[in-house]
């Protein structure tokens, strides 16, 4: 089998991320607090001189509080640790800019969980996720908040 071409850089093409995004199910522009984009990453497959988007991460910073602003891999590529390797670049990044603590509201806990972060409590979590104002909170949706100390 041959191995899958792919690389992992730098964009500040945030629309084509959000696009992927949205196509993904998370849920963009929803939080109660302005994101600012610190950083983002996408993952490109290279195959016959072509370089298609298939994933991409995003650091941001909502307040006093770093967080995860999304994270996608496109379906047929999933489950070959592409996330994980974004996730890696995202990490070691905020690291290297002195953050202690991130967060995220989990749509795919096991992901995170496998990677540790751990769930906290609603009552625990910052109030800078949007999914707590939704209706659809803890009924028919139930991201979990979880947070992963650096
Ligand atoms: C979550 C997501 C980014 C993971 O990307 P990925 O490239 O498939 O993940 P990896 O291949 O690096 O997986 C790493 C590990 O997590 C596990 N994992 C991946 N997705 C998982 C999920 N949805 N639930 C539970 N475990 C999962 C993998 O099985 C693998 O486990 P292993 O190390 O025991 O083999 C991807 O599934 C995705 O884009 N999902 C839709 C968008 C989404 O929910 N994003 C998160 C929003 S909070």
């Amino acid at each position: 089998m041959t191995q899958l071409q792919f690389r992992i850089e730098h964009t500040e093409d945030y629309n084509v991320l959000e696009e992927l995004f949205i196509k993904s199910g998370i849920e963009v522009g929803n939080e109660p607090i302005v994101t600012e984009k610190l950083k983002c990453w996408k993952a490109v497959h290279d195959h016959g001189g072509v370089g298609t988007l298939i994933g991409g991460a995003i650091l941001g910073k909502r307040g006093a509080y770093y967080v995860v602003d999304g994270i996608a891999v496109e379906p047929e590529y999933r489950k070959m640790k592409i996330g994980t390797i974004m996730l890696d670049k995202l990490v070691e990044y905020a690291k290297e800019i002195g953050i202690k603590k991130l967060w995220l509201m989990a749509k795919a806990p096991g992901f995170f969980k496998n990677y540790g972060f751990a769930t906290v409590k609603r009552e625990d979590a910052p109030n800078i996720f949007g999914c707590f104002n939704c209706d659809r909170y803890g009924k028919d949706c139930k991201p979990e908040p979880m947070v992963l100390d650096l």
